[in-house]
């Protein structure tokens, strides 16, 4: 195998299953969102209480969709700061940023288990990023450059307690194993759990059948 070829292999491992085939597919079309996704992502960053000037991190960002709610609620004088292990993924969403113009906007491709930051943040976004929300590992490494009043919300699948989501479960499971990486925590019934332990008390709401949560921190900004 040529270098190149190498690359690109390894590349592709840094990318979820799920997205391989998906990244090519819409690399063309950098603003490209799934039109359910945007309420969700419009209520997970509502729940941030960002403020003009704040400083976020979008941890696993992927192609960067929740970047227009993040750039407008922080506006020009805040910073936005995407990361993404998947350079692939990380491709993308430096294409969104460029297409849109956003010069408070930086992807950063890394590891969010020891991505190095620059600075405080007052905010984190986890955004269907279980290897980020359920690792005590990224957490631990991402913690350090949250501020103390820092607003977290994460939004992610989840197994069921309800009739019919619960008599899915273990298709549900199959599939996320399947589309996520080897590595990726499996789905359990509180995946918010690792992130409460780290991070204090949560707010947790259940959607669709209960199969997805959201979580955010009940303390507000000071
Ligand atoms: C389901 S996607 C969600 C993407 C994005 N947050 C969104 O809402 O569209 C999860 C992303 O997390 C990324 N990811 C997985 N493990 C990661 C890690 N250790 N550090 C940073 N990003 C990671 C994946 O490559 C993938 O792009």
């Amino acid at each position: 195998m040529n270098s190149r070829k190498a690359s690109a292999a390894a590349d592709r491992e840094l990318t979820p299953p799920y997205a391989r085939y998906l990244v090519p597919l819409i690399r063309p079309f950098p603003n490209f969102d799934l039109f359910f996704v945007k309420s969700l992502r419009q209520r997970a960053v509502r729940r941030l209480q960002l403020h003009p000037g704040d400083r976020v991190i979008d941890a696993g960002c992927g192609p960067g969709g929740s970047f227009p709610f993040l750039v407008d609620a922080v506006t020009q004088s805040g910073v936005v700061v995407g990361v993404e292990i998947s350079p692939d993924m990380g491709l993308t969403a430096k294409k969104r940023v460029e297409k849109n113009g956003w010069t408070n906007v930086e992807v950063i491709v890394g590891d969010a288990k020891k991505v190095e930051l620059q600075g405080t943040f007052d905010a984190l976004l986890l955004l269907g990023a279980p290897d980020v929300y359920a690792s005590p590992a990224a957490l631990a490494n991402l913690a350090p450059y949250l501020k103390r009043d820092a607003r977290i919300v994460a939004f992610g699948a989840k197994l069921s307690h309800r009739g019919l989501g619960k008599a899915f479960n273990s298709i549900f499971r199959l599939l996320f194993s399947k589309a996520t990486f080897s590595s990726t925590p499996q789905l359990d019934y509180e995946p918010w759990k690792t992130l409460e332990s780290c991070v204090g008390a949560l707010a947790v709401e259940e959607l669709f059948f209960g199969w997805m949560f959201m979580a955010w921190s009940l303390r507000t900004r000071e």
